[in-house]
């Protein structure tokens, strides 16, 4: 269980909106009303339980504001971090813990001379900070040892791609994937990772002697607008031999089952296609808003899958000159293919939010459970998705499941001792 009090000031001292938020733990399988429903917010002054299962596999999570209209202004403004979750699996493996398991929360941001953020979302198409920061500081510099380090990789930018290498151009290995660790580790050289996106990669820097200084670069993805100082994220300085060689392995096999990865296509599955476009000025998904849900008291879903069907989902991108990540609530799902062509070799993990590029079509595949009721499937370019490339499915009957926004109302303060 974890409260969330709401200590804000009524307005955005600079933005001048009114402060509601609505906390999403992002990969969790949670119920509706602990999922972070846009619209069930908590305001200045008001506080709200949040309980979390944290049954799944061992996995990178985050967690971040949600409240409609606002979220993307609230989460680059700091409401917004990494929360992760170990099991007895993921601890026995002899790959890098503790000190060598390092999350790199990456994020651009924008600052007046006086330093105060600047929020420009250029008419609600995006925005493209000229500094990167990971975990809060700008393009920080990291002294490592001379063996294999875990980096837990957040993408946590509103609306920035990365395609990474490092400077030497050596391979490293990618371990996990947004709902964990994958099957076995497969070697790349780069990676494109969308916002919301979570790859969890080691790195070897055995291979590199001390005094030594490999750069993580940023190659940039189209339709992101490049600066000098985004093509560069941070540092890593080698200082010397390792002090400790345990967990310092990469296992052929890692997890035997990850979620979602089991699922297989058979020609009876129901498939459903979900259109990210423009429509009228907004962004939409099969040409409906996050208005069209409201205006239907909340009822209106584009999807209603049956509780544990298993479906095929068609993501396509019609929008041209832009890309959407889109991402599930709720369940991880594998990617079954690209444009009809295998997934990247990195991808194939249990995902829960997929790149879905320029002209690009993604078919993705998952179970629809272990809750009932209503979930957010959205763009998680968080400016799209506040206007208003957000839609909901509901899991089960209609009725089922708890209701998002009456089941566990947020209450004024003073909060009660927990
Ligand atoms: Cu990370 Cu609905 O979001
Ligand atoms: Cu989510
Ligand atoms: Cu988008």
């Amino acid at each position: 269980m974890v409260r969330q009090i709401n200590n804000l000031p009524g307005r955005h001292p600079t933005l001048g909106y009114q402060v509601m938020t609505s906390t999403h733990l992002h990969g969790s399988g949670s119920f509706p009303q602990y999922d972070g429903y846009a619209n069930d917010v908590t305001g200045p002054g008001q506080w709200k339980d949040y309980h979390y299962p944290n049954h799944q596999d061992a996995r990178t999570l985050w967690y971040h504001d949600h409240g409609l209209h606002h979220t993307a202004e609230n989460a680059y403004m700091g409401l917004a971090a990494m929360y992760i979750m170990t099991d007895e699996l993921e601890q026995s493996l002899p790959i890098p813990h503790g000190d060598y398991d390092v999350p790199l929360i990456i994020q651009d941001a924008m600052f007046d001379e006086r330093g105060n953020m600047i929020y420009d979302d250029h008419s609600h198409s995006g925005l493209y900070g000229d500094v990167i920061l990971v975990n809060g500081r700008p393009w920080p510099v990291m002294k490592v040892e001379r063996r294999k380090y875990r980096f837990r990789f957040l993408n946590a930018s509103l609306s920035r791609g990365y395609a990474f290498r490092l400077s030497t151009g050596d391979p490293f290995w990618i371990i996990g994937t947004d709902g964990g660790l994958r099957q076995f580790p497969q070697r790349t050289t780069t990676f494109r990772q969308s916002m919301a996106e979570r790859y969890e990669v080691v790195i070897d820097f055995a291979t590199y002697r001390t005094g030594q200084r490999i750069v993580l670069e940023n190659l940039g993805v189209q339709n992101a607008v490049d600066y000098d100082g985004t093509r560069n994220v941070m540092a890593f300085d080698v200082v010397g031999d390792a002090t400790d060689l345990r967990g310092n392995a990469i296992p052929d096999l890692l997890n035997p089952k990850p979620p979602a990865m089991d699922l297989v296509e058979t020609p009876n599955l129901r498939t459903r296609r979900f259109e990210f476009m423009r429509a009228d000025g907004q962004w939409a998904i099969n040409g409906k808003t996050w208005h069209d849900a409201a205006d239907s008291g909340y009822e209106y879903v584009w999807a209603d899958p049956g509780l544990n069907d298993t479906e095929i989902w068609e993501f396509v991108n019609t929008s041209r000159g832009w890309f959407h990540p889109v991402h599930v609530h709720l369940i991880d799902f594998k990617i079954l293919d690209r444009n009809g062509k295998p997934p990247f070799d990195y991808e194939l993990g249990p995902k829960d939010t997929v790149y879905v590029g320029e002209n690009e079509t993604v078919r993705v595949i998952a179970r629809f459970g272990p809750h009932q009721g209503k979930y957010m499937i959205h763009c998680h370019n968080l400016v799209h998705e506040d206007h208003d490339m957000m839609a909901q499915f509901r899991v089960g009957r209609p009725g089922g499941g708890d209701d998002p926004v009456k089941a566990a109302p947020c209450r004024d303060l003073p909060s009660p001792e927990l």
